[in-house]
């Protein structure tokens, strides 16, 4: 059996890949079926959200813990990070989550360490452009842990969209035995998707980013009523800068299913717009659309 320690919510916690997978392989001897949501902490209600989609598809649910440094480049937040295990086990006990895994950098990435997934096509524009080491980082923890856990489920929020793509293409590319889930984004009152990295913002910056969506909303619509995805893309940003945004990454409109490219006229087809702008030193994405 698993070595469980249990944390002060009484969530067990395992920290090494043999007891995850002793636990799973107990479960699965009961013929009970497994779910994972991969998370780095600093947990919100669209974490939890995750948490509850695969409890609704699977008997038991385990959420990894692990800020993966090599998603990070050297100038981004990494160390900054925000790290509160307890806070987040309880959160995720809350949930109804019955495991959490929480490795070390060692566990993960142990001294030898030296195979990147890399996956082409849905990782060549956007966040593959803005920031070239995130999805092989991404890619390479989220194989290690697909294969570390072997659910039957494993559930992405659609704030990343790009990377849910990225993990469904490697999932399918590498014959991985999961399904793959998106979980839809949740959103503030004022409409800003939940992220991690909102905790960052202060007054001002905050409601800065709650103009985010909105002008993504207006945005859509400009797409549904045929302006050319061009001119849609150019006045979002400027849009963007004018509410106070810093600098703005991009703002696309691509083919949901591969990321394709739009436009320059009107969209055809399903369409989603995808976006990445910064505000002091926090960089918010956001996304809508089909
Ligand atoms: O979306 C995240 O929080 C991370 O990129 C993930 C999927 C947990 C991999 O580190």
């Amino acid at each position: 059996m698993p070595d469980l320690d249990l944390l002060p919510s009484d969530l067990p916690v395992v920290r090494t890949v043999a007891d995850l997978r002793a636990q799973v392989r107990a479960w699965r001897a009961q013929g009970l079926t497994v779910g994972l949501t991969p998370t780095m902490g600093a947990l919100h209600e669209g974490h939890l959200s995750l948490v509850r989609l695969a409890r609704t598809r699977t008997d038991r649910v385990v959420a990894s813990l692990f800020v993966n440094p090599t998603q990070f480049a050297p100038h981004e937040d990494f160390e900054a990070y925000p790290r509160d295990e307890a806070g987040d086990a309880a959160l995720l006990a809350s949930a109804g989550c019955h495991l959490l895994f929480a490795p070390g950098v060692e566990e993960m990435y142990p001294a030898g360490a030296s195979t990147t997934v890399t996956v082409t096509g849905v990782t060549a524009s956007m966040d593959g452009l803005a920031r070239p080491s995130h999805f092989p980082g991404v890619a390479t923890i989220v194989t290690k842990l697909l294969n570390q856990c072997a659910p039957d489920v494993a559930v992405f929020g659609e704030k990343d969209f790009q990377q849910l793509q990225v993990i469904r293409r490697l999932a399918a590319d590498l014959d991985l035995p999961v399904e793959i889930m998106g979980a839809p984004i949740v959103r503030a009152a004022d409409g800003l998707a939940l992220s991690s990295r909102n905790a960052y913002l202060d007054t001002e910056q905050r409601a800065i980013a709650g103009r985010f969506n909105l002008i993504l909303v207006e945005g859509l619509a400009r797409l549904r009523r045929d302006v050319a995805v061009s001119d849609v893309e150019a006045w979002a940003v400027a849009e963007l800068l004018t509410a106070g945004f810093d600098r703005v990454d991009y703002v696309e409109a691509r083919t949901p299913a591969d990321l394709g490219r739009l436009g320059p006229g009107p969209a055809q087809g399903p369409t989603r717009l995808l976006a990445a702008a910064h505000i002091g030193r926090t960089r918010l994405i956001d996304n809508m659309g089909d």
